[in-house]
């Protein structure tokens, strides 16, 4: 079945980011110009994704706003001859359908994914999150999304490898190989140490699930830190169910850290030579 709909959780408090997220939503802070959460939901249309639900939290109105359109922003540039800002901020409220629904309590991304239940059916269905920014020819989803149309199975995770010292910072996969970049989920370990890791596969926010992920998001206690953990609810299907994971190809930036934005920002200022320019001349200045 094709997939069509995608997930973005986006109800987090977003802690990193204080005190900037004591009032802007973290997915609204811009790499440069763009919103992150803008940046994710491109990489979702050029996938092919014609729905988009965001699972929101009171405050974060902002996010929808982005995405619906603005009339009087719209007349303003008209009348004042900037046809392609118009065009512009016109596009961001036509190209793709945004629903949305609440998380009341902010209870864990296992939570804020079962919160979209009533809006996906039995359809399979993609989730990315908004800080994680994918960079690359196929757009990180894509990727999955074929992956999970070839292999017809119940969930495909997004894969991408880290150097064995850094372990304890991410969820971690233990699998079988079965084609190159490609992994039968046996089971996942949040963040440990080198010596106990089972492999050096980390799990970015990229994942193709089909409905069948709500019955184990119902069956799973509150996990780390009082939360209902996606990972736990994904390590439990893979113990029933055909769990795969794939290397993504492309470049991931952990836009939830300040060093991941950071490196983002630099890495979309360094596509326009006028700006490169001002990094090199400013790392020679200030550094
Ligand atoms: P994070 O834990 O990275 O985001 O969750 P956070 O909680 O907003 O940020 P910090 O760690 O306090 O800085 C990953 C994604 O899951 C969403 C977040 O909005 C983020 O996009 N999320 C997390 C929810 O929607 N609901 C939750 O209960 C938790």
């Amino acid at each position: 079945m094709k997939i069509k709909k995608a997930v973005i959780p986006v109800a987090g408090k977003g802690t990193r980011f204080l005190p900037a997220t004591k009032e802007i939503p973290k997915e609204m802070i811009p790499i440069l110009n763009i919103p992150m959460i803008s940046i994710v939901v491109e990489e979702a249309v050029k996938a092919g994704i014609t729905e988009i639900i965001f699972v929101n939290s009171r405050g974060k109105e902002s996010i929808e706003n982005y995405f619906d359109r603005n009339l009087s922003l719209e007349s303003f540039l008209k009348e004042a001859d900037k046809n392609d800002q118009e065009l512009l901020i016109k596009n961001i409220g036509t190209k793709v359908e945004v629903l949305s629904v609440r998380q009341k309590e902010q209870l864990g991304l296992g939570h804020a994914i079962n919160c979209a239940r009533p809006l996906i059916g039995d359809e399979p269905f993609a989730v990315l999150l908004g800080d994680d920014i994918m960079d690359g020819e196929v757009p990180g989803i894509k990727q999955l999304m074929d992956k999970h149309e070839e292999l017809d199975c119940s969930g495909v995770i997004g894969l991408f490898e880290v150097p064995k010292d850094e372990t304890s910072k991410y969820g971690i996969i233990e699998g079988d190989i079965k084609s190159e970049g490609l992994y039968k989920l046996k089971s996942m370990v949040e963040k440990p140490l080198p010596d106990d890791a089972p492999s050096n596969l980390a799990v970015p926010g990229r994942y193709v699930f089909s409905s069948e992920i709500f019955e184990y998001l119902d069956k799973i206690p509150r996990g780390v830190g009082g939360e209902y953990q996606l990972t736990d609810a994904i390590k439990l299907m893979a113990e029933e169910k055909d769990v795969f994971g794939a290397v993504l190809e492309g470049t991931r930036f952990d836009t939830g850290s300040m060093e991941g934005y950071l490196e983002a920002t630099i890495a979309y200022a360094a596509r326009d030579e006028k700006l490169k320019k001002v990094i090199l001349d400013s790392v020679k200045k200030y550094t």
